[in-house]
């Protein structure tokens, strides 16, 4: 598998800057900000670690200056800048949505519950997903949910106002430490959503999900070829380089897999 390229303007230097794909794209970079963090007494040298990184991370500055939930937000922005995922007027439905980073992007982008007189039609819907609660976002449907329950993509299909035209998954189930279990666990919510993306997608419409290390399954990944004209892997920048995640991201929805 191929790691998608197209318009990956940012680098691991930091986050874009908001607005259009173009501008989104912009680099900055935090050097010469470093932020060294005192061991207090009694704190564990790993929540230094962590505290450190946070306070390094220009990701997160950048999160908290714009108003993202979740320094994720950029994720997406890049994804989006790299794959054009993301449309005016388009339907979203954003599995694994808490806190909220992905929700408040897909809803700036789509424009949802921005309904301009005589312009209903370039009203975007983003229906956010999450086993956990997460506060509102305004323009956007939360749905406390178990993605995982049987009765879930029923009750997301009901809070669709027409046919998706990206289905998003960021969902991961907390880190057990157990490489095989996790990599098992995520590739179980990869699966689930892939099926679910395949009921609800219009034609050409996409679809992203969280993977691990070493990718989609083979057997998954024959499948999604069926369903759709191009899949690719990718790691955004602002995904940490330490981290075993990537995405699967596959476009060109074929409804009838043959076609
Ligand atoms: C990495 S976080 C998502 C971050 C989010 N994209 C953002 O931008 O803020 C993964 C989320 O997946 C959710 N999740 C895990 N299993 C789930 C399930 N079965 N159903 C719904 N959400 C689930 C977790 O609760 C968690 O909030």
């Amino acid at each position: 598998m191929s790691t998608g390229s197209r318009k990956s303007g940012s680098g691991r230097s930091g986050p874009g800057r908001p607005g259009t794909t173009k501008t989104r794209t912009t680099r900055f970079s935090g050097r010469g900000l470093h932020n060294r963090v005192k061991t207090a007494k009694g704190r564990k040298s790993s929540s230094k670690l962590w505290l450190e990184r946070q306070l390094n991370d220009p990701y997160v500055a950048e999160a908290k200056a714009r108003g993202y939930r979740s320094r994720a937000a950029f994720k997406l922005l890049e994804l989006d800048a790299m794959f054009g995922l993301l449309k005016k007027g388009g339907r979203v439905v954003d599995l694994g949505a808490a806190p909220g980073g992905w929700t408040q992007v897909a809803v700036d982008v789509v424009g949802a519950g921005k309904e301009a007189p005589g312009k209903a039609k370039e009203s975007g819907q983003v229906v956010a997903v999450d086993i956990q609660g997460m506060d509102a976002v305004a323009g956007a449907t939360v749905m406390l949910l178990d993605f995982m329950d049987p009765e879930a993509p029923d009750r997301i299909k009901d809070a669709l106002t027409g046919p998706a035209d990206v289905v998003l998954s960021d969902m991961a189930a907390p880190a057990t430490g157990h490489r095989q279990t996790d990599h098992l666990r995520i590739m179980g919510l990869c699966e689930a959503a892939f099926y679910f993306a395949c009921e609800v997608l219009s034609p050409g419409g996409a679809f992203v999900a969280k993977v691990l290390k070493g990718g989609t399954e083979n057997e998954l990944l024959a499948q999604m070829k069926r369903r759709f004209a191009v899949v690719k892997h990718a790691k955004p920048p602002a995904s940490r380089a330490d981290s075993a995640e990537s995405y699967v991201v596959a476009t060109g929805f074929r409804p009838d897999p043959n076609a």
